[in-house]
């Protein structure tokens, strides 16, 4: 069975390992009932020690915010996909907005990025999505992401990738407009044929697409059967236990989905 996938994005959040503990805690009782989603959380890396904060099969898998470029080496303050894969981390995320707003990731760091994510076998979760002055030119803007940060992949690589259209605009910590599902569904789709024009179509069919901006208990359900996405990334309503829980049930509720 396709499991829709729902990915919480921690940020530099929460400020102790005690309250960690409690969203780790909340999120794998809400995951008890729920059989089609595939829930993974991307904590800072100071908590993804699993073991001392109870991450361990708890029914959700664990994935970083962010990687190095590099397995090892002299690179002071820098982690790598192989220390990651090693802390029992299958995903990571690369990409996100935050990561080039603050700290001038360009695409060619991102895509360096990747490849090295896709080398330890972590799933790399690729984010794309226009800045609010850049509406307009929207599907130029998250093409020339998708070429620059997916140059070189082989195809059969896709398959591990999932995709987060994220307009900038709608992340909670920016504007937080609403992005209406029908939007996100052109996005999808400019994405969907980039990737079959130019990796093909059993690619196209694999990649795993997914919806990311302000995502809460109330229309996480509409991305995926309006929107037809594969999952949602969710930032600040993951940092509630409780709106967590509600969008993870509202979400497992959806039985014939397509
Ligand atoms: P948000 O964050 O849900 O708070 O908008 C999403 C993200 O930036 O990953």
């Amino acid at each position: 069975m396709l499991k829709i996938l729902i990915i919480a994005n921690w940020k530099c959040n929460p400020t102790s390992a005690v309250e960690a503990r409690n969203l780790f805690k909340a999120a794998s009782e809400g995951i008890e009932d729920a059989k089609n989603v595939e829930v993974v959380i991307c904590p800072p890396f100071v908590y993804l020690r699993n073991q001392e904060l109870g991450s361990k099969n708890q029914g959700f898998k664990l994935g970083a915010q962010d990687c190095f470029w590099e397995q090892k080496g002299a690179y002071t303050g820098e982690v790598s996909p192989t220390m990651l894969k090693d802390l029992c981390c299958e995903y990571v995320i690369v990409g996100h907005s935050e990561r080039r707003r603050y700290f001038g990731e360009d695409n060619d760091t991102i895509n360096r990025k990747l490849k090295a994510a896709l080398e330890a076998k972590l799933k790399p979760i690729l984010c794309v999505g226009e800045r609010h002055e850049e509406k307009e030119q929207m599907k130029e803007i998250v093409e020339m992401q998708l070429r620059e940060c997916l140059k070189d992949i082989n195809p059969t690589h896709l398959a591990k990738i999932i995709i987060v259209y994220e307009p900038v605009w709608a992340i909670s910590s920016e504007q937080g407009d609403y992005c209406p599902p029908e939007y996100a569904f052109g996005a999808g789709l400019i994405i969907k044929r980039f990737i079959n024009n130019n990796y093909g179509k059993s690619a196209a069919v694999e990649v795993k697409i997914i919806y990311g901006g302000s995502v809460d208990s109330k229309d996480a359900v509409s991305y995926i059967k309006e929107a037809k996405m594969d999952g949602v990334l969710v930032g600040r309503a993951s940092l509630s236990g409780g709106e967590f829980v509600k969008i993870i049930s509202s979400i497992a509720a959806i039985s014939n989905f397509s």
